[in-house]
């Protein structure tokens, strides 16, 4: 087949509403930036387009919820997400935003073509209105009580207890949480895509015409929602966060985000390339290919292209190559639960490391189903693949170099069979490993990479050049030209995959970092050439440093727990002449020490400003008893005294008591005299 004339390539617009994090990374723009880097090698006409994705609820949520102005979040979140792609070189042609002035005009556009030519349905429809705060409330923006489960806090689109989907007028009791109040059903008038008329184009289309290229668990998700009917889609929604709907009737309202953040993709190529941009997206010698992540497919394998054959101008997607998900330490990764390794906390923690994170997440990318991700498994990539093959092959090559030859590329003498064998199969991975990334296995061409590695390894174990030096300096270094012609092969075939080591490595032996099709000529190197000092490409990454991590999430785990368990139900009430007979204090803590053979109690001296007593307290776990001496704490000091351990205790402190146990004193807030009495 002719190859396509040029590629346009998408990566997912991540939501402007947070950092992004190794499942985005693992899902969609490694793959993305590995398939793009490796197109470039090739010398295909390529543009790689990303930006945020900014408008919808999810902004608006966030915005609330940190009391700030949605553009607020957008501009913080566009700046973090944007530099920190940099960071991990990931090499966008372009990475814009969806709240530019081009694509409010470009979506504007689109919509408003759609519209005039007929191409929409409009239907009135009722919807759950806020009358307190006058809006129509998005499916988010309702709570109330799940029918299936009783959670009381399900969301008007899903509970997030019990995992059903769920629509508004489902939930019991339902509130609104802008104001809290019950909503109303209003009517309300939308845009609508018929997504049923386009069902026997989407059959010929997906079902009969992607069966064998695309990938089985986009392919299985797009044919089970064709098979199970496809309806009518509003593509606009009553909110003020969005690109207003440019048609009459469409005031108040704006673009449903799915409809303006795939046509993203189409803003921010006209943005960077006002001059060209057409022919990326609508020439049919373009392929365009998709990368996004599982919960994506719907949308880019169906309502996006059903919008692009609507519109009518413009190619569809070659291939969506969606992955699964990736997990974290057995736990599914989650933004409101914090449970994530966040891309600008790993490039902070881990500087100049970015390769590692980009080798295991390939090494172990989601591609056919879920996978995990765990620091142990990090570490050990790091350890055994790329310090003891990779590295430790590059290494050796060029340290021997060194040492045997000032450093300077050896000439190669005579071959021996086993030299040209082993030539020969390095010679063909860059067509092997190529293969493999324009299929979308990504995984399996980054195990080819080391398996070339490997066969260095293998090739200087077997001719033993550190001590073939002692009787034959003429072989050793045809050995070592053949190693280092391998090693320079590498650099090519690493640098979709690894950018900075390729290009440290090429640095290394002094040559410019080539082009994919060089590597298979295995001649990169002149004899006589002087290579620069070896350095190390990776460093072994010790236990301390990921047990590290691990404590960082043990420490969100147990936020969470604490901040989900539930609070302790009221005791019943008790009058105001009850509470009279509590006489509470506030006194200080001038002596504190353990009480022997016990593990929680502390004997404490208490200066009441009446007395000096003494109080035992079941705090040993918790304070230290030095620290305790100078505070002022509360006290009951009406309760009847106690032995404890042959001690007669006069009173008890307050403490606070957290979900795990652990205690806090109950403090004044400022200093008070002691005997104050609380009331
Ligand atoms: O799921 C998401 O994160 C979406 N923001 C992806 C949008 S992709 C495209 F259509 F813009
Ligand atoms: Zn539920």
């Amino acid at each position: 087949m002719a190859l396509p004339k040029r590629y346009t390539v998408t990566a997912a617009l991540p939501y402007a509403n947070g950092p992004v994090h190794i499942g985005h990374l693992a899902g969609v723009y490694l793959p993305a930036d590995i398939y793009t880097r490796y197109l470039r090698s090739v010398g295909r006409d390529v543009k790689f387009i990303c930006g945020s994705d900014e408008h919808g609820v999810p902004i608006t949520i966030r915005a609330q919820k940190e009391g700030v102005t949605p553009q607020q979040v957008v501009d913080k979140y566009h700046a973090l997400i944007r530099d920190s792609f940099q960071d991990f070189h990931v090499s966008f042609d372009v990475y814009s935003r969806t709240s530019s002035k081009t694509h409010a005009e470009v979506s504007s556009g689109f919509f408003k073509k759609l519209y005039e030519e007929g191409k929409f349905i409009e239907q009135t429809t009722q919807q759950y209105y806020d009358e307190k705060a006058q809006q129509f409330l998005a499916d988010r923006y309702i709570v109330g009580t799940c029918p299936n489960c009783g959670n009381e806090n399900a969301y008007g689109d899903q509970c997030e207890r019990c995992g059903t989907s769920l629509s508004p007028t489902e939930l019991i009791s339902p509130r609104s949480m802008l104001s809290g109040a019950p909503p109303v059903l209003r009517d309300t008038k939308h845009w609508f895509l018929p997504l049923d008329q386009y069902e026997p184009w989407l059959r010929e289309w997906i079902v009969e015409g992607h069966k064998s290229d695309w990938k089985t668990n986009v392919y299985g998700q797009c044919k089970s929602w064709i098979d199970q009917g496809l309806h009518p889609r509003a593509v606009t929604r009553d909110l003020d966060w969005g690109v207003p709907v440019p048609v009459p009737g469409g005031e108040g309202k704006v673009l449903y985000v799915w409809f303006d953040a795939p046509i993203g993709y189409i803003s921010a190529t006209k943005e960077a390339f006002p001059e060209e941009w057409e022919t990326y997206w609508k020439d049919p010698e373009s392929k365009l290919v998709h990368f996004i992540g599982k919960d994506n497919i719907v949308f880019h394998c169906i309502i996006f292209p059903t919008m692009l054959k609507a519109y009518g101008d413009y190619i569809l997607p070659d291939n969506v190559p969606a992955n699964e998900f990736l997990n974290l330490e057995g736990d599914k990764i989650s933004t409101s639960r914090n449970w994530a390794v966040w891309l600008h906390e790993y490039l902070a923690d881990f500087p100049g490391q970015a390769d590692v994170l980009r080798y295991v997440l390939c090494a172990n990318a989601p591609e056919t189903k879920d996978n995990d991700f765990t620091w142990k498994d990090f570490q050990a990539r790091n350890n055994n693949e790329l310090v003891a093959t990779l590295g430790n092959f590059v290494n050796r090559a060029a340290v021997l170099t060194h040492k045997f030859f000032e450093g300077k590329v050896p000439a190669q003498g005579e071959l021996t069979d086993s030299d040209q064998e082993t030539l020969k199969q390095a010679a063909e991975f860059p067509a092997k490993i190529g293969e493999l990334i324009e299929n979308y296995r990504f995984r399996d061409a980054l195990a080819e990479v080391l398996n070339l590695a490997r066969l260095g390894n293998k090739y200087l174990a077997d001719t033993q050049p550190w001590h073939l030096i002692k009787t034959d300096a003429g072989r050793t270094g045809t050995v070592l030209h053949v190693a280092l012609q391998i090693a320079a092969a590498l650099a090519p075939l690493l640098e979709p995959f690894l950018p900075e080591s390729a290009h440290k490595l090429s640095n290394m032996l002094n040559i410019p970092l080539g082009k994919w099709d060089s590597a298979a000529q295995l001649n990169a190197l002149t004899a006589g050439l002087q290579l620069q000092e070896p350095a190390l490409l990776f460093g072994k990454i010790e236990d301390a440093t990921v047990e590290a991590q691990v404590q960082k999430l043990l420490d969100t785990k147990k936020a969470n727990q604490l901040a989900n368990a539930p609070v302790v139900a009221a005791k019943e009430n008790i009058s105001f002449e009850q509470f009279q007979h509590i006489d509470l204090r506030v006194g200080t803590i001038i002596a504190a020490e353990k009480v022997a053979k016990t593990k929680k109690l502390l004997k404490l001296t208490v200066d009441t400003g009446l007395d000096q007593r003494t109080i035992v307290s079941g705090i040993a776990e918790y304070f230290i008893p030095e620290a305790l001496i100078g505070q002022q704490v509360q006290v009951l000091l009406n309760l009847a005294p106690r032995e404890i351990k042959g001690i007669q205790s006069q009173g008890m402190l307050l403490l606070a008591e957290n979900a795990d146990g652990s205690l806090a004193l109950m403090q004044p807030g400022q200093p008070v005299r002691n005997g104050s009495g609380i009331n």
